[in-house]
């Protein structure tokens, strides 16, 4: 956390300039950050993370302007989205130009760029003058932070960590790469936007030839099951499964063992902001895993993300 008197963003400035990543807030998690011309300091997030090379980063940027700077076949159409979703929970995948290093997209032609809606991180691009290379704040294959006391169990001291409270939306990004010339939108990780709401987006633009779908992403670790898995292993439940089969999986499974049984709030949105808080609760430490309850049907389109999450960080889900 920041000790001294300098404001929080001065403090950050301060460690880019010895190349070491910030763990900044933003309204989906809080994200382990250098400025993009530091090839340095990008490298850290790496070796911090211990992310392989080939898991290419998010550039988070503070204006259309800022994208655009960094962007290759910049279309109208993603001028349309950017002026829609900014700043907000969706990153776009497109072609990247020369001030983007292969560092960052671990080779990729493309980059993931989004305009984060959180003062500190806005303040902090805007003060640098450059964009932010961020993945999110969290040792490689584990939660993601949705507080700054998350993020103090993964790095301790060993990173600066703005505080800005309780990340709003809680889960990562929407992530989505429009394909002009097959008239499509590929969705490669569903946030608090789905298939549904970009939809709904392109019909109000008039752009009905358009279809949606959901991609496999990238062939990165960062789509993997075990990306997100919590320190003890997780049992999901969904309603309509009776308790005793919950208790004779786990027991055939783990034998006799301590769980920590919660359930899921029924807001998707509000179930989507406390997830990363449910799954790394202060007291696992006493328990050997955790049993979640989630009391709706999550196969509807609000919980699209939830359930993502939840399918890759379970163990076992029933
Ligand atoms: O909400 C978020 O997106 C957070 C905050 C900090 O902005 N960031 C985040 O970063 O979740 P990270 O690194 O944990 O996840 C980034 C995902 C990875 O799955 C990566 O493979 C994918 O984005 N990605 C990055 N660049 C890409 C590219 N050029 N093409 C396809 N996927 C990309
Ligand atoms: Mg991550």
């Amino acid at each position: 956390m920041v000790s001294d008197n300098s404001s929080p963003i001065d403090s950050a400035l301060k460690a880019f300039r010895s190349h070491n990543p910030v763990a900044v807030p933003t309204e989906t998690v809080y994200g382990l950050a250098a400025p993009v011309s530091d090839l340095v300091g990008i490298k850290r997030i790496f070796e911090l993370k211990g992310r392989p090379l080939f898991n290419p980063l998010i550039v988070h940027v503070d204006s259309l302007d800022m994208a655009k700077r960094y962007a290759k076949n910049w279309s109208h159409l993603h001028d349309s989205f950017a002026s829609s979703f900014w700043p907000g929970p969706l990153g776009l995948i497109v072609g990247k130009n020369e001030l983007i290093s292969d560092l960052i997209t671990a080779s990729h032609p493309t980059v993931a760029l989004r305009m984060p809606d959180h003062p500190i991180a806005l303040g902090l691009i805007k003060a640098l003058g450059q964009g932010l290379a961020a993945p999110s704040a969290n040792k490689s294959n584990s939660t993601s932070p949705s507080q700054a006391e998350h993020v103090l169990r993964h790095f301790g001291t060993e990173v600066l960590v703005l505080d800005g409270g309780e990340c709003r939306v809680g889960l990562e990004s929407t992530l989505l790469e429009i394909k002009e010339e097959e008239k499509e939108i590929v969705i490669s990780r569903p946030g608090l936007y789905g298939c549904s709401a970009i939809e709904a987006f392109l019909k109000d633009q008039g752009l009905r030839d358009y279809r949606v779908r959901y991609g496999k992403g990238i062939s990165s670790p960062g789509q993997l099951r075990s990306h997100y898995r919590p320190q003890k292993p997780l049992v999901v439940y969904e309603k309509g499964v009776p308790k005793e089969s919950v208790s004779k999986a786990i027991e055939k499974r783990w034998g006799k063992v301590r769980a920590l049984e919660s359930s899921l709030p029924e807001d998707p949105y509000l179930a989507a902001r406390s997830l990363y808080g449910i799954l790394q609760p202060k007291e696992l430490e006493s328990f050997d895993l955790i049993s979640l309850y989630a009391p709706m049907d999550l196969s509807m389109d609000p919980w699209v993300a939830v359930k993502d999450r939840l399918e890759k960080a379970a163990s076992l889900f029933l």
